[in-house]
């Protein structure tokens, strides 16, 4: 069985690099207080202007930390990196290039916090994907519906939005797509969805996967994200078909991150 994975997604928290020091001195403490082993591969996805500062401190191992460094977003042009060019002109945005230069390895695309509150659309996410793995980031994207009154939205949107967003991905890009299943309902609430519905989107995102990219996307890596904590995590981290969890809001607190990674 390969490894699970686990994503700390910090959304637009700490305020303070001080405090991002913090969280992760936090995770090397429960760490090594427990003499953990990390049988699970881990992300670490802070805000943009964290990014560098925790590069450097995953890089010199100051926590004890084993991880990667993800991103939480990506702007799909991608400048030359010439200097003295102007092809960068998107004020506010960030490029592939700029990621690469400070050692992300991840990126996380569509989150349905950015499809809601910044108009992201399905040919937004399309171009960042693309833009992602041309410049050969592991991408985790990240699909799901809005309400759970009717079941049948989940495999309308689930197709949706996977189709929409592997548009143009090519056979090769299968080992570095990621796709995260969050329930938008589930997402912040303290609600989870039930491992059996997770696994339910699993095998649709699959299925769909193999229809833009392909029979070898049968072993596409799905994640569950929702109101992930230290007592759910193993139902979804410990089922054959799901391959790891997207953690928000508990990947702030060093104690129930760290009794995820334990599951
Ligand atoms: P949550 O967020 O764990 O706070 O529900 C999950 C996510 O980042 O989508």
């Amino acid at each position: 069985m390969s490894r699970k994975i686990i994503v700390a997604n910090w959304k637009m928290n700490p305020q303070t690099q001080k405090d991002a020091e913090k969280i992760l001195v936090g995770y090397g403490k429960q760490l090594t207080a427990n003499s953990y082993k990390l049988k699970a591969n881990v992300i670490i996805c802070p805000p943009f202007v964290h990014l560098s500062f925790i590069s450097k401190q995953l890089t010199a191992n100051s926590h004890k930390l084993t991880a990667k460094l993800g991103a939480q977003d990506v702007f799909w042009e991608n400048p030359s990196t010439a200097l003295g060019t102007n092809e960068g002109a998107y004020t506010g945005e960030i490029s592939p290039s700029m990621l690469n230069d400070i050692g992300v390895k991840y990126i996380i695309i569509g989150h349905s916090e950015r499809r809601r509150y910044l108009g992201e659309t399905d040919e937004m996410i399309n171009k960042k994907v693309l833009a992602a793995l041309k410049s050969g980031f592991n991408i985790i994207l990240c699909v799901g519906e809005h309400h759970r009154e009717n079941i049948n939205e989940i495999p309308k949107v689930v197709e949706e939005q996977v189709s929409a967003a592997l548009k143009g991905a090519q056979k090769p890009h299968i080992k570095k797509i990621i796709i995260a299943y969050e329930p938008v309902w589930a997402i912040g609430t303290g609600i989870s969805d039930t491992p059996e519905d997770a696994m339910m989107a699993a095998v649709l995102i699959r299925k769909t996967a193999i229809n833009v990219l392909g029979s070898a996307a049968k072993n596409l890596q799905v994640l569950y994200g929702g109101s992930v904590n230290a007592q759910n995590a193993g139902k979804f981290i410990l089922h054959d078909g799901i391959d790891g969890v997207l953690v928000g809001g508990v990947s702030l607190d060093p104690k129930e991150f760290v009794g995820i990674l334990r599951v």
